[in-house]
C-alpha cells in the first residue's frame, strides 16, 4: 500500500514515489558520465502523440545486432575437427566442454559446474540434487518462464507459490517465509529479467531453516548481487543458453553448485544417472534414475566464446538499462523498477509498472500508444501467474492427473492461490526491450516516447 515517507529533506512523499526517486538518483550514479552529458531528446511532453499524428518521438534504430561471428565459427571448426562431439573429457581429446566450464568458472566460481542442455534442464538437475522428491514443498515465484517450476513437478515436489516485491517483481522475504511448512525443502528465487534478488536474507532464511536455495540465473547472466557474480549466494545456481537470452548456444544450459552435499551429486543428474568422470566408473553403479541432459561439445565451444563477450554486454545492458530509468524517472503514473545501489541488473528485459489510478488509460492504450510513438514496448509479460496455468488450476500434470495429490502427499489447490502483488505486477507492467545492439540515444528517446505518453494520459 502507499504510506508516505519523509525524505533527508523533510518532505513527505508516498512510499512508491521514493522508492521511484531513490531508483532514478541510484542509477543515474551509475551512468557513465559520458552518457549523462548527452543532448535532450526530441519528443517532449505536449507534443501531439504520434497515434494521433504528431511526430514519434524514437527516430533512431537500434544497430546491427550481432551476436557471433567468425571466433564462434572458428571454435565450431576446431570441434569438428575432434575425432567425437561427446561431452565426456574421458578420451582425452574433446576440449570444449573443458573449456567452457573453465571460463564459467571466471563468470560464476563454483566448484562444480556442468553444462546441459537448457535452463529447464539445469534446473531440474539442482532439484533432484537437492533431493527432492515425492511431497516436498519446493517456494518459488509465479512470474517466471515454466522452466524454473517444470523439474519440481517431475520430481514430484509440490511448487508453492510465495508474493513478490512490488517494484522488485523478484520474491518478497516475508512471503516466502510465511510459505515455510515442515514439508519445505528448497527455495528457487528467480532473478527476473536480470535484477538480482535480495539473497543474502533469502540465503539466512534457507539455513536456519535447512532449506536449499537455488538461483536460477537464466535471465541474470553477468548480473551481481552486491558486487558478487549472480549465482555465488545460493547453494546452487542454474542458467540457460536459449537463443534468446544474454549469450547462447541456440538451446544449452549450466548448472553449478560448491555444496559438497549437491555438487558432486549434479553430473548424475545430467546423465541418466551416470557420473563418467568418476574413477573406476561402471554403469551398474548408477543409483538414481535420471533423464539424458547431456549438452555437446558443439554446443560447449560455442558457448565457451560467448562467455567471452558477456562482460561488455552485460555491462552496456546494465548502462542502458540504468538510462531508460533515469529517463522516465518522475514521468506521472509511472512506477520505476527498484534496484540497489551495489547490485547490477543486466536487463534481460527492462519493466516498469503504471499507476493506472494517476492515468486516463488502460495499461493496453498506453502500450499501444508507446508503440505509435516507436518505442520497443510492449503490455506485461507472461499473461497470467504460473499457478493460473489451466494443467495447474486442474492439477492435471501427469496424464491428467497427479499422483501426489492422489495420494495424500499433498494438499495443494492451486485454485485457492493469489498472490494479489504478482498479479499487479502483470497487471499494470510495460516490458522494454532493451539490449546491447541499441545506443545512448535510442534509449533517451525511448523515455522521451514513455514521459509523453505519461504526461499525456496524466489524470
Ligand atoms: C527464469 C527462467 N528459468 C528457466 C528458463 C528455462 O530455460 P530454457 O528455455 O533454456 O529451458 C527460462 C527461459 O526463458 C527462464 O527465463
Amino acid at each position: 500500500m502507499d504510506q508516505s515517507v519523509t525524505t533527508r529533506d523533510g518532505s513527505s512523499q508516498t512510499r512508491r514515489a521514493f522508492i521511484a526517486t531513490q531508483t532514478a538518483a541510484l542509477v543515474a550514479t551509475q551512468l557513465p558520465a559520458a552518457l549523462a552529458a548527452a543532448e535532450p531528446a526530441p519528443g517532449a511532453p505536449g507534443e501531439k502523440l504520434a497515434k494521433q499524428g504528431g511526430p514519434k518521438a524514437v527516430r533512431s534504430k537500434a544497430g546491427a545486432w550481432v551476436r557471433w561471428d567468425q571466433r564462434e565459427k572458428d571454435q565450431m571448426s576446431a570441434a569438428v575437427d575432434q575425432a567425437s562431439l561427446f561431452y565426456w573429457q574421458g578420451r582425452g581429446a574433446n576440449k570444449q566442454t573443458a573449456l567452457f566450464i573453465e571460463r564459467f568458472k571466471q563468470v560464476c566460481p563454483r566448484e562444480h559446474v556442468v553444462t546441459c542442455s537448457s535452463g529447464t534442464a539445469a534446473v531440474h538437475i539442482a532439484v533432484a540434487a537437492a533431493g527432492i522428491g515425492p511431497g516436498d514443498e519446493v517456494i518459488t515465484t509465479p512470474i517466471t518462464d515454466i522452466g524454473t517450476i517444470t523439474g519440481v513437478l517431475f520430481q514430484q515436489g509440490v511448487p508453492v507459490f510465495a508474493d513478490l516485491g512490488a517494484a522488485t517483481y523478484n520474491l518478497d522475504l516475508k512471503s516466502v517465509e510465511r510459505a515455510i511448512t515442515p514439508r519445505t525443502k528448497a527455495i528457487i528465487a528467480v532473478h527476473l529479467a536480470g535484477t538480482p534478488c535480495d539473497l543474502a536474507p533469502l540465503r539466512a532464511l534457507a539455513d536456519r531453516h535447512q532449506l536449499v536455495l537455488i538461483e536460477d540465473c537464466a535471465q541474470a547472466w553477468g548480473a551481481k548481487y552486491r558486487g558478487q557474480p549472480i549465482g555465488t549466494v545460493g547453494h546452487v545456481a542454474c542458467f540457460s543458453l536459449m537463443n534468446s537470452k544474454h549469450i547462447g548456444a541456440g538451446d544449452g544450459g549450466v548448472v553449478a553448485s560448491s555444496d559438497p552435499r549437491i555438487g558432486p551429486a549434479l553430473l548424475k543428474f545430467a546423465d541418466k544417472g551416470n557420473d563418467r568422470m568418476l574413477p573406476g566408473y561402471t554403469w551398474d553403479k548408477t543409483d538414481v534414475l535420471a533423464s539424458n541432459y547431456r549438452m555437446s561439445e558443439l554446443q560447449a565451444g560455442f558457448g565457451a566464446v560467448q562467455l567471452q563477450r558477456l562482460e561488455a554486454l552485460a555491462a552496456k545492458r546494465a548502462a542502458l538499462g540504468g538510462l531508460l530509468a533515469a529517463e522516465i524517472a518522475g514521468a506521472p503514473g509511472v512506477i520505476l523498477p527498484e534496484l540497489h545501489a551495489e547490485d547490477r541488473s543486466t536487463f534481460w528485459f527492462f519493466y516498469f509498472r503504471l499507476r493506472l489510478d494517476r492515468l486516463k488509460c488502460t495499461r493496453a492504450e498506453f502500450a499501444e500508444a508507446l508503440r505509435a510513438e516507436g518505442a520497443p514496448c510492449s503490455a506485461g509479460y507472461i499473461p497470467v501467474p504460473v499457478y493460473k496455468l489451466p494443467y495447474f488450476q486442474k492439477h492435471g500434470f501427469f496424464a491428467g492427473r497427479w499422483p501426489i495429490k492422489e495420494l495424500g502427499l499433498t494438499t495443494m489447490d492451486y485454485t485457492k492461490v493469489a498472490c494479489p502483488e504478482a498479479e499487479a505486477i502483470l497487471a499494470t507492467g510495460i516490458h522494454c526491450t532493451v539490449n546491447e545492439s541499441m545506443n545512448e540515444t535510442l534509449i533517451r528517446e525511448i523515455g522521451a516516447a514513455v514521459r509523453k505518453v505519461a504526461q499525456h494520459f496524466a489524470a
